[in-house]
């Protein structure tokens, strides 16, 4: 049994210790915004914040975080009103998109950090990869996000999202038969 806190609530896995964080992340919390990529800590898809960290969730265990406190791209904001989610919107940022809330967590804890990072900071904080190349859009989006953390910038809200954060952590649409299914 392994206790730790997943976006300021309390959790307590029945799984195997050894499993790593993402997988108890994504199938047992529903917190499918943490995305896998490869698995052997490259690409950062799977960077969650863990005590202030950008920790890559595929590489850590479980039993490594008892007593920690996780935050998942689910738990940033709870209507999209952190300064990156903003700034990104506000940049158009993504394109598939699959590597971006992995993107925005670790750019998040180097803003904690710092709100005005160099580009030599953002260059050295942001190890992910994006294989649909938007590192030039990351790089602004960063530097409008610290702007606003620091009072020099607002920008227009941005869009609601299409589901309300509680529902993607809860619902596994895959997993879910649609209303009118035979299925049992
Ligand atoms: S899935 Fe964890 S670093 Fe790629
Ligand atoms: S937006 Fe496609 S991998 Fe980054």
């Amino acid at each position: 049994m392994t206790k730790f806190t997943v976006n300021d609530r309390p959790v307590q896995y029945r799984m195997d210790s050894q499993t790593p964080l993402l997988w108890a992340l994504r199938d047992a919390s529903n917190l499918t915004g943490t995305k896998y990529g490869c698995g052997t800590g490259d690409c950062g898809a799977c960077t969650v914040d863990v005590d202030g960290q950008a920790i890559r969730a595929c590489q850590v265990t479980i039993a490594a975080i008892e007593g920690r406190f996780v935050t998942t791209i689910e738990g940033l904001s709870p209507d999209r009103s952190h300064p990156l989610q903003q700034a990104w919107a506000a940049q158009n940022v993504p394109q598939c998109g699959y590597c971006q809330s992995g993107m925005i967590m670790t750019a998040s804890v180097l803003l904690k950090r710092n709100s005005n990072p160099t580009d030599a900071e953002i260059e050295a904080a942001m190890t992910n990869i994006c294989r649909c190349g938007t590192y030039p859009r990351i790089r602004e989006a960063i530097r409008q996000a610290g702007r606003i953390m620091r009072g020099e910038e607002r920008v227009a809200a941005a869009p609601a999202p299409g589901i309300a954060p509680d529902d993607a952590a809860r619902r596994v649409p895959g997993l879910t038969p649609p209303a009118d299914s035979k299925e049992p």
